[in-house]
């Protein structure tokens, strides 16, 4: 069975060096981590054992990725320094800085989405 997803899917089962991929560096709280172009975010902080994501306003309960699609919201993130970031609709970027969200965060519209209406 393990032969069979391995052969259909190699990827799963490739180191990155084996496959030939690009990877860019990104900073973790105080890792710096090489993962593989094209990945999300979540994908390659779960990928290192990144552990949770965030901590939740009200109790502070630590949470991580849930759905890998961005509908639960539990895996938001700060990246480069803009609270709120969706780790798993997030690609990583050469020198992209992560760190984890504890509790509520002021949302930022400055560089986009401030501008919803028609007029
Ligand atoms: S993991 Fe659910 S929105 Fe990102």
């Amino acid at each position: 069975m393990h032969t069979e997803i391995a052969r259909a899917y190699p990827a799963l089962f490739t180191s990155d060096e084996d496959l030939g991929a690009d990877t860019v560096r990104i900073q973790f709280e105080d890792r710096t981590l090489c993962v593989r172009e094209g990945t999300t975010v979540a994908a390659a902080l779960l990928l290192h054992g990144a552990g949770p994501f965030r901590t939740t306003p009200v109790k502070s309960s630590a949470r991580a990725p849930y759905c890998m699609m961005g509908v639960c919201f539990e895996c938001l993130v700060e990246v480069d320094g803009k609270a709120s970031r969706q780790a798993c609709l997030t690609m990583v970027r050469d020198g992209m800085v992560i760190k984890r969200q504890h509790g509520a965060s002021a949302l930022d519209l400055s560089d986009e989405g401030a501008h919803h209406g028609c007029c």
